[in-house]
């Protein structure tokens, strides 16, 4: 998918297939990690690294027990673990954490960072560093419950319908622009974790989609 270059400038197709230049992702994570997971799972069903030279080289939790840290290592993904209370600051904290991504970047590309259930804020310095390649995933329908809680104040406001959003980040917290989304009806006697369950698959269907579209538009860069 878009590495042959050229078409008729050379008989030989093999002749034109142009190696993607290294892509390195790296995951943030504080829980669970299933979207990580599920993430890693597509990387490898749908040969990222061939398609997009796009490799998940490392996991990154800002919390020592975060279940997502066993999950990569059983897929041989190198663990970090920075664990936010280490540090001074918030500016202290992100500055180290900007220093153990860009140990990742490539000389051509730089690191695609994704949050997957990082539930730190970030600073305006970290996020303008890393613009248009920071992406998340929040449980909600954007604009509507940016935040914490989003399940719940969605079933008390009487949605009808709610979801996820895979965004840019930008400064302003989950506001940055809207890349995919997930709806799905919120049912009678829904409760927080009813809905927090069936919008988390979703989640996994979503974010692997938009990543890999986000690789597709780099690829040709
Ligand atoms: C997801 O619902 C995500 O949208 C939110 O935190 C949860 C993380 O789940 N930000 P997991 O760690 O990916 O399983």
């Amino acid at each position: 998918m878009g590495l042959i270059a050229g078409e008729g400038a050379c008989d030989n197709a093999a002749c034109m297939q142009i190696k993607p230049k290294p892509q390195p992702i790296v995951i943030l994570i504080s829980g669970g990690g299933s979207n990580m997971a599920a993430i890693v799972r597509a990387a490898q069903k749908e040969a990222w690294a061939a398609q997009f030279g796009a490799q998940v080289v490392a996991v990154i939790s800002n919390k020592p027990d975060a279940g997502g840290l066993r999950l990569a290592r059983e897929q041989g993904i190198a663990t970090e673990v920075l664990s936010h209370s280490a540090y001074a600051s918030r500016t202290d904290f992100d500055q180290a954490l900007a220093t153990a991504i860009a140990r990742y970047d490539q000389p051509t590309r730089p690191t695609l960072v994704v949050l997957a259930g990082f539930m730190r804020i970030l600073t305006p310095g970290f996020v303008a560093q890393h613009a248009g390649r920071l992406l998340n995933i929040h449980p909600s329908l954007l604009p509507a419950f940016t935040g914490l809680h989003t399940h719940q104040r969605a079933i008390d406001a009487g949605c009808k319908y709610a979801g996820a959003t895979v965004h840019q980040v930008s400064a302003e917290l989950d506001a940055g622009a809207i890349l995919e989304q997930s709806a799905l009806p919120v049912l009678p006697g829904d409760t927080e974790q009813m809905l927090a369950a069936r919008i988390l698959a979703t989640e996994h269907i979503i974010y692997p989609r938009a990543i890999r579209n986000w690789l597709a538009t780099q690829v040709r860069v």
